[in-house]
Parts: structure tokens; C-alpha cells; sequence
């Protein structure tokens, strides 16, 4: 299938309209951006290593039966996907304390959790994607209560095959954030798993091997994508 319009450009994604109104083609960019895009740069590669990775993700998850939007990859840059409406709404996972919930928490990071968090975040750039509840969900209609379930139910699971799958490739699952959406009355999984989206700590050393390089100007960002698709795709 090939690009025909293109209509919708993300900080490091661009979307496609397809000859099939229900499907669509998304482009992964080298463009990074954090804290709000008001920090910017080029992360050589990025996008191949995300496209690839969040592929090999995707068929992992509907191997173990998850549903996702992913159909297949079409070139290092680009993979067809189902077109979903998606819900205005970030799922997080959280397995160690890191980031957003070290910050909101007064905690440090690296606690491993008693327990898996999940949190909502409301799709909202210019309120900084704010912390919500299935309350707030609900009452603003952001997602039946038939959804929620679906999306929480599915967080969870995707949580443990993620987990077990990077503990075999000696990479700790600290946290990640995943997108849901409908399509055709099914809600599937959207938007990328990557090292954009996750927080992969190399077993042991704890060397992080994701995003948070570039957002700390830790250095090694590139090395650090190459190692993750090395150790996913093989
Ligand atoms: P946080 O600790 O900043 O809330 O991030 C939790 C996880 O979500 C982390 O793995 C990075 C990912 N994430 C995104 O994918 N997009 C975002 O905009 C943010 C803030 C985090």
C-alpha cells in the first residue's frame, strides 16, 4: 500500500491516508523532542530503531493474543496500521519508580514497586498531559466504561509479556506509556512501544538505555537506540 495525503505531522511521527480509508501508513522521524517540545534535537536513526522495535513489539503482543493497530512493516521508516480513533488518553505502567511518579511522589528513583502502577494522563500538551482518574474519564466522556476496562485489562497484560520479554534480553521494564483507540468497534492498541515511550534500564548496571539520554543530556543517545534494536530484533 502507498502514502497518499498525508494528515497528521507529531513530534516524531508523520501519519499517511492510504487507497483504504481504513488503513493508514505512519513514518517514524529522527526528531526528538521533550518537557513539551520546548527541548528539541535529532536522534540519528531513531526513527528505523522505533519503527523496527515497536514492529517486533506489536507482533509479540498479538502472538500472545493483544490486539494492536499494527499490520506490517513496509521499509525501514514506515508501517501500515489499522486507522483508529484514538482516546485522548496516556496509559502509563509503571514497574520502578522513575520520572513523572519520582517528581509527583517525592520518591527516588529505582524503588522497584510492590506492585504494578497504572496511571491516565489526559492528552493535553498545553496543561503538560495532566494526571487523571477513571472519574475524570467517565465524566468527561473520554471513554465508555467498557473501553476503560478493555485499555486497563490490556495494559496489564502487555506488562508482563513486555516484562518477561526484556528480562530475557537483560533490560529491566521500568515504565512505559501505550495509546488505545477504536476501530470498527474493537478498541486496539496504537502508537509506538519504543524507546521513546519506555524506560530500559540495561539488568544490573541500570544504564539507562532509552529517552531519558537524550531529555538529561546523558550522551550515548544513538548507541543507546542501536543497542535496544540489537537486543529486541536480534
Ligand atoms: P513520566 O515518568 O515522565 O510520566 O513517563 C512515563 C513513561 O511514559 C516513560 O517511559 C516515558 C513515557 N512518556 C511518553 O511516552 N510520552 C510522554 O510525553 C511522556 C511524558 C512520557
Amino acid at each position: 500500500m502507498e502514502k497518499r495525503k498525508q494528515i497528521y505531522e507529531g513530534k516524531a511521527k508523520k501519519v499517511y491516508e492510504t487507497d483504504n480509508k481504513d488503513f493508514l501508513i505512519q513514518e517514524f522521524k529522527d526528531d526528538a523532542t521533550a518537557f513539551d517540545a520546548t527541548k528539541r534535537g535529532t536522534i540519528i536513526g531513531k526513527g528505523v530503531v522505533n519503527n523496527k522495535v515497536s514492529a517486533e513489539l506489536f507482533e509479540l503482543l498479538e502472538s500472545k493474543g493483544v490486539e494492536t493497530h499494527f499490520v506490517k512493516l513496509l521499509s525501514d521508516r514506515d508501517m501500515l496500521i489499522k486507522r483508529l480513533d484514538i482516546f485522548l488518553i496516556e496509559v502509563t505502567i509503571r514497574n520502578i519508580v522513575a520520572g513523572g511518579m519520582a517528581k509527583l511522589l517525592g520518591l527516588e528513583e529505582g524503588i522497584v514497586l510492590k506492585e504494578p502502577v497504572l496511571e491516565y494522563h489526559y492528552k493535553k500538551d498545553k496543561l503538560h498531559d495532566p494526571l487523571i482518574n477513571e472519574y475524570h474519564i467517565k465524566a468527561l466522556g473520554l471513554a465508555t466504561d467498557d473501553e476503560l476496562r478493555i485499555a486497563r485489562e490490556r495494559s496489564f497484560e502487555i506488562n508482563n509479556i513486555l516484562k518477561d520479554f526484556f528480562k530475557k534480553r537483560s533490560i529491566d521494564l521500568v515504565d512505559f506509556k501505550l495509546e488505545f483507540g477504536r476501530h470498527k468497534d474493537k478498541v486496539l492498541l496504537g502508537d509506538e512501544i519504543s524507546p521513546d515511550t519506555c524506560r530500559l534500564w540495561e539488568h544490573g548496571t541500570k544504564k539507562k538505555l532509552d529517552k531519558d539520554r537524550f531529555r538529561r543530556d546523558l550522551g550515548g543517545i544513538e548507541e543507546a537506540y542501536q543497542e535496544i534494536l540489537k537486543r529486541v530484533v536480534g
